[in-house]
């Protein structure tokens, strides 16, 4: 590689513990940890295995012989950093550390430096930083609590390990509250933001989906261009906007979104879920699924249930793009072509061919010409806001006052009457 930056070369490790009740299938497993690790510009993946566990060794997760094997291997491959995929206490990554004489990151870790470096608004670099911080700081507290059983819980206070870790805790409180305080702005300016691109007369299609589905691929093949590239319109507030039109003549802003994770870290849940506060805007989504993985029905499960937590209802038409068709052997491939046919949602694609879009884009198409009804409401003064967001919408059709309130006519689809209902 041409590159002027140092390239790490990394090792992955996912331990597959055999009693662990949240057990995934070790292959895919391992598959998603190296492709999260790849995800890193500065990391080479020079090995990797799933080393199987009947339970977790305390003090060094693996076992004495276990270390030996891999940090024999770890050498061969010339890896300077261990991946562990799964947590590790501070207290065991010291004793690996020495163990293996490498660097070692755990998942949290991992995800963590993926996110700092996707995390592209200023709103998800504070969110990123915050959740950093977090970890950092339970980390402390873990590390404190181990000094604290090495003194045999005498119980006296003031000692050296003690000052130091508070005066840490206390430095991490300190720019926790300062990166508070600034999120707090950037998520007013962002609403404001938001206010301005709801009065652009394009409806928005979000891009919403498990990591490695293909939706950027998908969203660079639909808009033609790079996603880090700069745009001109949406740029200033979201580079992962775009607008496209569409063959039946509709103009959208197609929004790309953070991939889902699974077992995301608990500190990086608000972080993800900043990141995917579009989705709630949506006119239509598009939810890529990689057809192909193993674990395709479970990844497609933990995204609805996702969805459905944030607030997303029936109203939303969603449209699940069953992507990586190409990678289907003939069988499987005629069986869920088969499947799509009967569902007028479905489509079977391929963001690498081409194959399916276009149908896809068709019914994205029919379903942004919603049917509208029209229908009579009455509202009192009191609701000036649900009366501001009617005509905020443009729905509204006639108006007249009365002694208590408003008399509207609007004409509205099912979506936005169903959204009204929240106002
Ligand atoms: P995150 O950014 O992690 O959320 O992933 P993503 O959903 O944006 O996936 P991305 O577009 O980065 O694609 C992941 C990998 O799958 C890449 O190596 C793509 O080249 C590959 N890929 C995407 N779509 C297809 C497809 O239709 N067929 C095949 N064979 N590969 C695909």
């Amino acid at each position: 590689m041409q590159d002027d930056r140092p390239v790490t070369r990394g090792y992955v490790v996912h331990p597959d513990i055999r009693t662990d009740p949240d057990r995934h299938a070790p292959g895919p497993a391992l598959e998603e940890a190296v492709s999260l690790a790849v995800a890193l510009p500065d990391l080479e993946v020079a090995g990797s295995e799933i080393v199987p566990l009947n339970k977790v060794h305390p003090g060094t997760v693996f076992g004495s012989g276990k270390i030996e094997e891999l940090k024999d291997r770890i050498k061969a491959a010339g890896a300077g950093l261990v991946l562990v995929d799964g947590p590790v206490t501070p207290v065991q990554q010291r004793n690996l550390e020495r163990a293996l004489e490498t660097k070692l990151l755990d998942r949290t870790g991992l995800i963590l430096e993926i996110f700092s470096d996707r995390a592209r608004t200023r709103e998800g670099v504070l969110q990123v930083e915050m959740a950093h911080l977090s970890y950092q700081r339970t980390r402390l507290v873990r590390a404190w609590t181990h000094l604290e059983r090495q003194r045999g819980g005498l119980g006296f206070v003031g000692g050296p390990g003690e000052t130091q870790i508070e005066a840490d805790r206390r430095a991490i409180d300190d720019q926790l509250n300062r990166l508070r305080k600034q999120l707090d702005k950037v998520v007013k300016t962002r609403k404001l933001h938001r206010a301005a691109r709801a009065k652009v007369p394009f409806p928005i299609v979000a891009l919403v989906g498990y990591t490695n589905a293909g939706k950027s691929t998908l969203f660079n093949r639909l808009t033609g261009a790079e996603v880090m590239a700069d745009d001109m319109l949406f740029a200033t507030l979201d580079p992962t906007m775009r607008k496209v039109t569409l063959d039946a003549g509709d103009e959208v802003i197609l929004s790309d979104t953070v991939g889902f994770i699974s077992d995301l870290p608990t500190q990086l849940v608000a972080a993800f879920r900043a990141t995917l506060e579009e989705v709630l805007e949506a006119d239509v989504i598009l939810h890529v699924r990689d057809i192909s993985h193993p674990e395709t029905e479970s990844q497609r499960a933990e995204v609805m249930a996702i969805l459905s937590d944030m607030g997303v209802t029936e109203a939303t038409p969603l449209i699940e793009v069953w992507n990586k068709g190409d990678l289907l052997d003939a069988e499987t491939s005629a069986a869920h072509r088969a499947r799509a046919q009967r569902d007028p949602d479905i489509f079977v694609t391929s963001a690498v061919t081409g194959q399916g879009l276009r149908p896809m884009l068709e019914r994205v198409s029919a379903r942004l010409s919603a049917p509208k009804t029209t229908e009579t409401m009455f509202l009192p003064y009191s609701e000036a806001r649900k009366r501001a967001w009617l005509h905020d919408q443009a729905v509204v059709e006639d108006e007249s006052t009365g002694d208590d309130g408003y008399s509207l006519t609007v004409r509205w689809t099912a979506l936005q009457k169903a959204r009204f209902d929240k106002v």
